[in-house]
């Protein structure tokens, strides 16, 4: 079985497809599937910011080709994991959740980072380009544990 995991932020072009191209650069593809949507749908079609890109780039990650879409109620049943950036990321996916399997599904990623922690990925948007370096350092390390989980089962089946 294909592990399926989701990364939600709220635009889809700053945070979430940097988590999306470092994890999906650390999985075998036929393995883990990985994608990203944003709770808004300000930036819907559009490519990442393009300081996500560069950042990516400086790491050797291509992500110049993903697109935004918005987050949906049948993301629920495509994915086993829904990994939410922030808080505020949280609280939308989780008032659109249908049942305690879906919920089930939802954590902060940076609980990955120090369980329990209920910290939040910080909102670049607004900063400069070491606020990019910043998020992708801590996406990085979050990622290197949920690599741990799927390999252990602790994440899919
Ligand atoms: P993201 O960052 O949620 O990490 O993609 C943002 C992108 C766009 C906006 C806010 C945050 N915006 O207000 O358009």
């Amino acid at each position: 079985m294909v592990t399926k995991i989701l990364m939600v932020c709220l635009g889809n072009i700053c945070r979430s497809p940097l988590a999306e191209g470092i994890l999906r650069s650390k999985v075998n593809a036929e393995e883990v599937m990985v994608d990203s949507a944003g709770t808004a749908a300000y930036h819907i079609g559009e490519a990442p910011d393009l300081r996500s890109i560069m950042t990516a780039r400086k790491h050797g990650i291509n992500i110049s080709k993903l697109v935004g879409r918005q987050f949906q109620e049948s993301d629920f049943d495509e994915f086993d994991k829904i990994y939410v950036m922030d808080h505020a990321n949280l609280s939308h996916v989780m008032g659109m959740a249908r049942n305690e399997s879906d919920k089930a599904k939802i954590d902060l990623i940076l609980n990955e980072l120090s369980p329990g922690s209920n910290q939040d990925v910080p909102d670049p948007y607004y900063g400069g380009d070491e606020g990019f370096e910043q998020v992708y350092r801590l996406l990085e390390s979050a990622s290197n544990t949920i690599v741990d989980k799927i390999n252990d089962g602790r994440i899919g089946s």
